[in-house]
């Protein structure tokens, strides 16, 4: 048997061990994340941190035990191992994670065994293997979600997880629905739909980027709330700047009331560690492919359990299935070898370590942050405390706009960032590194801004 059929070989039975492991949850109940749990999750079926990372993430599992998350985030030794684990062209300073990130070589391996053994069989080896693996998936995301298995639906995307909610919900003409003006365009867009087809009002709060404080976010919106409303929409981290959102205040306080929210959770999943129950939200929407790491078009739809028969599938589905969360999963036959491997994607982010991950990322924005907070015409728009923000942070340039500044950046010192503008309230860049990016890297964009700042961007 050569290396490539050993390998399938060993994947499909691991697989099968899924199955087995899947239907006795208790066993591989939340453990603490400790060289066990490790050792466990790769026997279930994950099997490739292997071959070009070797034992990468048992060393991370294993550095420096006992240190704290914040003393590790600079330890240089601990992050290049982090770094190797990736592909990245080195030649390119990608500062735009957001959007979507690369996976390390672990999940990539993956994804390209699960697609030779779909193409060995379709079939009989996607119905037989890979689909039952997705149990596994689903075991694990809700784990790590501190939710039940049965409350995950596996998704392409955020969009395709929150339209789920936005069309399912029934709403009735007049109804309102309040959002912000720095909610994502296309989750906005699917209300405007709404709006038209259905009669609903869809109506927005804008809050200043800083905000004088978390009472003032909660205040603007529990203020903006009429008799008619009858679903909050807002983002955990916003995507213009990173402003992570107090979901758990406005949850609980719309419930009260008996309104609806709907979290986008697009930029917050597996960025910084967090539970259901600290959100306390009822629907949930994210993108594995941000900060997961996970293939690219892998993402999750959570829905309470009592909800979901009041939510109506995005794609149609038989009325036996109203209470059970896999309604939202019927699209169709799709690349089912992209899901799979979310397995090895969290299998990597618990070998980094999610508190350890989060104070990396913490530690990299406030590196350019505090490089450039007062330098003239610079404005930082991204709060500073931990409760607020993580890895993305967002700058404006008084007399530049972000596009041009974007294309100055690329052009004249190859880092790539988003531009980010929010009309009448800010033309802006935002900078997102990841636990891949290097302190140079950071050095180099900080650099390129004093640049500009004191010398122009001609
Ligand atoms: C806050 C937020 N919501 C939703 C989305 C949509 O994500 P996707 O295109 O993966 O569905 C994004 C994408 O960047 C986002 O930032």
């Amino acid at each position: 048997m050569d290396v490539v059929n050993l390998r399938l070989a060993l994947r499909a039975a691991a697989s099968h061990l899924c199955r087995a492991i899947a239907t006795v949850p208790a066993r591989l109940a939340p453990l603490p994340m400790n060289r066990r749990h490790f050792v466990v999750s790769a026997t279930a079926g994950v099997a490739t941190l292997n071959a070009s990372t070797p034992r990468v993430a048992e060393r991370l599992v294993g550095w420096a035990p006992g240190s704290s998350a914040v003393a590790i985030a600079d330890d240089e030794d601990f992050w290049f191992q982090v770094q190797q684990a990736f592909t990245v062209d080195r030649n390119n300073i990608n500062l735009n994670n957001g959007s979507v990130a690369p996976s390390p070589r672990s999940v990539q391996r993956a994804q390209v065994d699960y697609l030779t053994m779909t193409n060995m069989s379709p079939s009989y080896y996607v119905d037989e293997m890979l689909y039952p693996g997705f149990e596994v998936v689903r075991r694990r995301l809700a784990t790590r979600f501190g939710c039940d298995p049965e409350e995950i639906a596996i998704t392409r995307n955020t969009t395709e997880a929150l339209e789920a909610v936005q069309f399912g919900l029934a709403l009735e003409r007049g109804d309102e629905i309040l959002t912000t003006t720095q909610d994502y365009p296309s989750m906005v867009t699917t209300w405007r739909q709404r709006e038209r087809r259905d009669g609903v009002v869809l109506r927005f709060i804008s809050f200043p980027s800083p905000p004088p404080s978390v009472d003032d976010l909660v205040s603007r919106v529990e203020r903006a709330i009429t008799p008619r409303t009858k679903v909050i929409h807002v983002s955990h981290v916003y995507y213009t700047t990173g402003q992570v959102f107090p979901v758990r205040r406005i949850c609980q306080m719309a419930r009260a009331k008996g309104i609806e929210v709907v979290v986008d959770g697009g930029h917050s999943f597996a960025q910084f560690p967090f539970t259901r129950d600290e959100l306390d939200c009822d629907y949930f929407g994210t993108s594995l492919h941000k900060w997961l790491s996970a293939p690219v078009g892998t993402g999750f739809l959570y829905v309470r359990k009592a909800k979901i028969p009041r939510v109506w599938s995005l794609f149609a589905s038989p009325p036996e299935m109203a209470d059970n969360i896999r309604k939202f999963e019927g699209i169709g036959t799709f690349p089912v070898h992209i899901r799979n491997p979310i397995t090895e994607a969290v299998d990597f982010w618990e070998a980094i370590g999610p508190e350890r991950k989060a104070a990396r990322l913490r530690l990299l924005r406030r590196r350019w942050v505090n490089a450039v907070r007062d330098l003239p015409r610079v404005k930082i728009l991204t709060p500073d405390d931990d409760a607020q923000s993580c890895a993305l942070g967002a700058m404006s340039l008084d007399g530049v706009t972000g596009p041009q500044l974007t294309d100055w950046l690329m052009a004249k010192h190859r880092v790539h960032v988003r531009p980010r503008e929010v009309p009448n309230e800010f033309s802006a860049i935002r900078v997102t590194p990841n636990v891949y990016t290097t302190l140079e890297e950071v050095d180099v964009f900080a650099r390129a801004i004093v640049h500009a700042a004191t010398r122009g961007i001609a």
